[in-house]
Protein backbone atom coordinates (compact mmCIF):
# COMPACT_ATOMS: atom_id res chain seq x y z
CA UNK A 1 0.00 0.00 0.00
CA UNK A 2 1.18 3.31 -1.05
CA UNK A 3 1.15 5.74 1.58
CA UNK A 4 0.53 9.40 0.63
CA UNK A 5 0.87 13.01 2.01
CA UNK A 6 -0.90 15.39 -0.22
CA UNK A 7 0.15 19.11 0.38
CA UNK A 8 -1.73 22.24 -0.54
CA UNK A 9 -2.74 25.72 0.03
CA UNK A 10 -5.81 26.33 -1.67
CA UNK A 11 -9.10 25.00 -2.91
CA UNK A 12 -7.38 21.43 -3.34
CA UNK A 13 -9.86 20.34 -6.55
CA UNK A 14 -6.78 18.22 -7.42
CA UNK A 15 -6.63 16.64 -3.54
CA UNK A 16 -10.34 15.80 -4.30
CA UNK A 17 -9.52 14.09 -7.92
CA UNK A 18 -7.03 12.18 -5.60
CA UNK A 19 -9.47 10.89 -3.17
CA UNK A 20 -12.15 10.42 -5.68
CA UNK A 21 -9.88 8.28 -7.56
CA UNK A 22 -8.42 5.93 -4.44
CA UNK A 23 -12.72 5.78 -3.41
CA UNK A 24 -13.66 4.63 -6.80
CA UNK A 25 -10.50 2.66 -7.17
CA UNK A 26 -9.48 4.47 -10.31
CA UNK A 27 -6.28 4.52 -8.48
CA UNK A 28 -5.29 1.36 -6.47
CA UNK A 29 -2.99 0.17 -4.01
CA UNK A 30 -2.87 3.50 -2.32
CA UNK A 31 -3.81 5.28 1.30
CA UNK A 32 -3.79 9.36 1.78
CA UNK A 33 -2.74 9.29 4.92
CA UNK A 34 -2.14 13.20 5.46
CA UNK A 35 -2.79 16.56 4.17
CA UNK A 36 -0.99 19.53 5.03
CA UNK A 37 -1.43 22.86 3.84
CA UNK A 38 0.25 25.75 4.63
CA UNK A 39 -2.85 28.22 4.85
CA UNK A 40 -5.71 27.41 7.43
CA UNK A 41 -8.07 28.63 5.81
CA UNK A 42 -7.79 26.60 2.46
CA UNK A 43 -11.19 25.29 1.41
CA UNK A 44 -8.55 21.74 0.83
CA UNK A 45 -8.64 21.55 4.86
CA UNK A 46 -12.33 20.85 4.92
CA UNK A 47 -12.23 18.07 1.74
CA UNK A 48 -9.66 16.13 4.39
CA UNK A 49 -11.73 16.69 7.47
CA UNK A 50 -14.56 15.60 5.04
CA UNK A 51 -13.31 12.54 4.12
CA UNK A 52 -11.92 11.13 7.42
CA UNK A 53 -8.27 12.24 6.44
CA UNK A 54 -5.87 13.56 8.92
CA UNK A 55 -4.82 17.07 8.54
CA UNK A 56 -2.69 20.51 9.56
CA UNK A 57 -1.45 23.29 8.41
CA UNK A 58 1.55 24.47 8.99
CA UNK A 59 2.27 28.22 8.02
CA UNK A 60 5.69 29.88 7.61
CA UNK A 61 3.64 32.87 9.55
CA UNK A 62 3.33 31.06 12.93
CA UNK A 63 7.63 30.53 13.24
CA UNK A 64 10.35 33.41 13.76
CA UNK A 65 12.30 31.82 10.96
CA UNK A 66 12.01 30.12 7.45
CA UNK A 67 14.54 27.30 8.85
CA UNK A 68 12.32 26.65 11.83
CA UNK A 69 9.59 26.30 9.50
CA UNK A 70 11.12 24.43 7.43
CA UNK A 71 12.32 22.06 10.11
CA UNK A 72 8.54 21.17 11.46
CA UNK A 73 7.32 20.85 8.11
CA UNK A 74 9.76 18.24 7.20
CA UNK A 75 8.99 16.93 11.08
CA UNK A 76 5.31 16.94 10.29
CA UNK A 77 5.41 14.73 6.93
CA UNK A 78 7.87 12.13 8.29
CA UNK A 79 5.22 11.75 10.77
CA UNK A 80 3.22 10.08 8.61
CA UNK A 81 6.08 7.91 7.26
CA UNK A 82 4.93 8.47 3.59
CA UNK A 83 5.80 6.55 0.65
CA UNK A 84 5.05 9.52 -1.73
CA UNK A 85 4.50 13.17 -1.25
CA UNK A 86 2.08 14.74 -3.97
CA UNK A 87 2.30 18.76 -4.20
CA UNK A 88 -0.81 19.32 -5.18
CA UNK A 89 -1.40 23.52 -5.36
CA UNK A 90 1.32 24.08 -2.90
CA UNK A 91 2.56 27.41 -3.08
CA UNK A 92 5.37 27.39 -0.62
CA UNK A 93 9.34 26.76 -1.52
CA UNK A 94 10.11 23.11 -0.56
CA UNK A 95 12.76 22.93 2.00
CA UNK A 96 15.98 21.70 0.15
CA UNK A 97 16.32 19.11 2.83
CA UNK A 98 13.10 17.60 2.11
CA UNK A 99 13.78 17.41 -1.48
CA UNK A 100 17.21 15.64 -0.54
CA UNK A 101 14.96 13.13 1.54
CA UNK A 102 12.37 12.40 -0.77
CA UNK A 103 14.18 12.45 -4.58
CA UNK A 104 11.95 10.50 -6.76
CA UNK A 105 9.31 10.05 -3.88
CA UNK A 106 7.55 13.59 -4.30
CA UNK A 107 5.80 14.90 -7.48
CA UNK A 108 4.21 18.12 -8.18
CA UNK A 109 1.27 18.82 -11.01
CA UNK A 110 1.68 21.93 -12.73
CA UNK A 111 -0.77 23.40 -14.78
CA UNK A 112 1.32 23.73 -18.36
CA UNK A 113 3.27 21.30 -20.94
CA UNK A 114 6.62 21.74 -19.33
CA UNK A 115 9.30 23.41 -20.23
CA UNK A 116 6.60 25.74 -21.74
CA UNK A 117 5.09 28.33 -19.39
CA UNK A 118 6.92 27.11 -15.79
CA UNK A 119 9.57 28.30 -13.78
CA UNK A 120 9.64 31.10 -11.31
CA UNK A 121 6.70 33.26 -11.11
CA UNK A 122 4.44 30.83 -13.33
CA UNK A 123 2.05 29.46 -10.84
CA UNK A 124 -1.42 29.89 -10.96
CA UNK A 125 -3.47 32.20 -13.28
CA UNK A 126 -0.22 33.67 -14.30
CA UNK A 127 0.49 30.79 -16.33
CA UNK A 128 -2.84 30.99 -18.26
CA UNK A 129 -2.46 34.62 -18.62
CA UNK A 130 1.60 33.63 -20.25
CA UNK A 131 -0.20 31.35 -22.44
CA UNK A 132 -2.79 33.87 -23.87
CA UNK A 133 -0.57 36.53 -23.97
CA UNK A 134 1.77 34.51 -26.65
CA UNK A 135 -0.98 33.17 -28.25
CA UNK A 136 -0.28 29.57 -28.12
CA UNK A 137 -2.88 27.18 -29.25
CA UNK A 138 -2.13 24.43 -27.23
CA UNK A 139 -1.99 24.24 -23.56
CA UNK A 140 -2.16 21.44 -20.85
CA UNK A 141 -0.39 19.81 -17.96
CA UNK A 142 2.40 18.00 -16.32
CA UNK A 143 3.19 15.70 -13.18
CA UNK A 144 6.81 15.37 -12.43
CA UNK A 145 8.98 14.63 -9.71
CA UNK A 146 10.43 17.25 -7.62
CA UNK A 147 14.36 18.61 -7.78
CA UNK A 148 16.13 21.14 -7.04
CA UNK A 149 14.88 23.05 -9.56
CA UNK A 150 11.96 24.85 -10.17
CA UNK A 151 9.69 22.59 -12.47
CA UNK A 152 12.92 21.20 -13.76
CA UNK A 153 12.85 17.29 -12.26
CA UNK A 154 11.37 14.13 -14.59
CA UNK A 155 8.31 14.38 -16.25
CA UNK A 156 5.84 11.71 -15.51
CA UNK A 157 2.77 12.39 -17.37
CA UNK A 158 1.61 15.67 -19.37
CA UNK A 159 -1.58 16.19 -21.21
CA UNK A 160 -2.80 18.97 -24.33
CA UNK A 161 -5.68 20.83 -24.04
CA UNK A 162 -7.23 22.44 -26.95
CA UNK A 163 -6.96 26.89 -26.19
CA UNK A 164 -10.31 27.90 -27.56
CA UNK A 165 -11.23 31.60 -29.16
CA UNK A 166 -12.33 33.79 -26.61
CA UNK A 167 -10.79 32.10 -23.28
CA UNK A 168 -9.89 34.18 -20.63
CA UNK A 169 -7.10 33.07 -17.71
CA UNK A 170 -10.05 31.54 -16.26
CA UNK A 171 -11.91 29.77 -18.73
CA UNK A 172 -8.64 28.54 -19.53
CA UNK A 173 -7.34 27.49 -15.94
CA UNK A 174 -10.55 25.88 -15.69
CA UNK A 175 -10.46 23.89 -18.89
CA UNK A 176 -7.07 22.46 -17.72
CA UNK A 177 -8.04 21.54 -14.90
CA UNK A 178 -10.96 19.48 -15.95
CA UNK A 179 -9.90 18.04 -18.98
CA UNK A 180 -5.97 17.75 -17.84
CA UNK A 181 -4.73 18.07 -14.12
CA UNK A 182 -7.59 15.90 -12.38
CA UNK A 183 -6.85 12.96 -14.95
CA UNK A 184 -3.22 13.13 -14.74
CA UNK A 185 -2.64 13.43 -11.45
CA UNK A 186 -4.73 10.41 -10.28
CA UNK A 187 -3.13 8.64 -13.24
CA UNK A 188 0.32 9.32 -11.53
CA UNK A 189 -0.29 7.96 -8.41
CA UNK A 190 -1.60 4.89 -9.75
CA UNK A 191 1.23 3.90 -11.51
CA UNK A 192 3.78 4.99 -8.90
CA UNK A 193 1.66 2.69 -6.27
CA UNK A 194 1.40 -0.58 -8.91
CA UNK A 195 5.06 0.34 -9.51
CA UNK A 196 4.90 1.43 -13.00
CA UNK A 197 7.63 4.70 -12.79
CA UNK A 198 11.39 4.29 -12.90
CA UNK A 199 13.45 7.00 -13.17
CA UNK A 200 16.56 7.70 -15.29
CA UNK A 201 18.43 10.65 -15.03
CA UNK A 202 16.08 13.30 -16.14
CA UNK A 203 13.63 10.97 -17.48
CA UNK A 204 11.13 8.50 -16.19
CA UNK A 205 10.14 5.66 -18.31
CA UNK A 206 6.51 4.33 -17.71
CA UNK A 207 5.87 0.36 -17.91
CA UNK A 208 3.12 -1.21 -19.88
C1 LIG B 1 -3.62 23.82 -9.84
O1 LIG B 1 -3.79 24.55 -11.01
C2 LIG B 1 -2.27 23.18 -9.83
O2 LIG B 1 -1.85 22.74 -11.07
C3 LIG B 1 -1.43 24.31 -9.36
O3 LIG B 1 -2.21 24.93 -8.36
C4 LIG B 1 -3.59 24.71 -8.62
C5 LIG B 1 -4.21 24.09 -7.41
O4 LIG B 1 -5.58 24.02 -7.49
N1 LIG B 1 -0.11 23.88 -9.01
P1 LIG B 1 -6.40 23.15 -6.44
O5 LIG B 1 -6.05 23.67 -5.04
O6 LIG B 1 -6.01 21.71 -6.60
O7 LIG B 1 -7.84 23.38 -6.75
Amino acid sequence: MLKVVVMVSGGGTNLQAVIDSVKNQTITNTQIVGVISNNKNAYALKRAEENGIPSECISPKNYETREIFNEKLLQAVKAYEPDLIVLAGFLVVIPPAMIGEYKNRMINIHPSLIPSFCGTGYYGLKVHEAALARGVKVVGATVHFVDEGTDTGPIILQKAVEVLQGDTPETLQKRVMEQAEWKILPRAIDLIANGKVTVEGNKTVILP
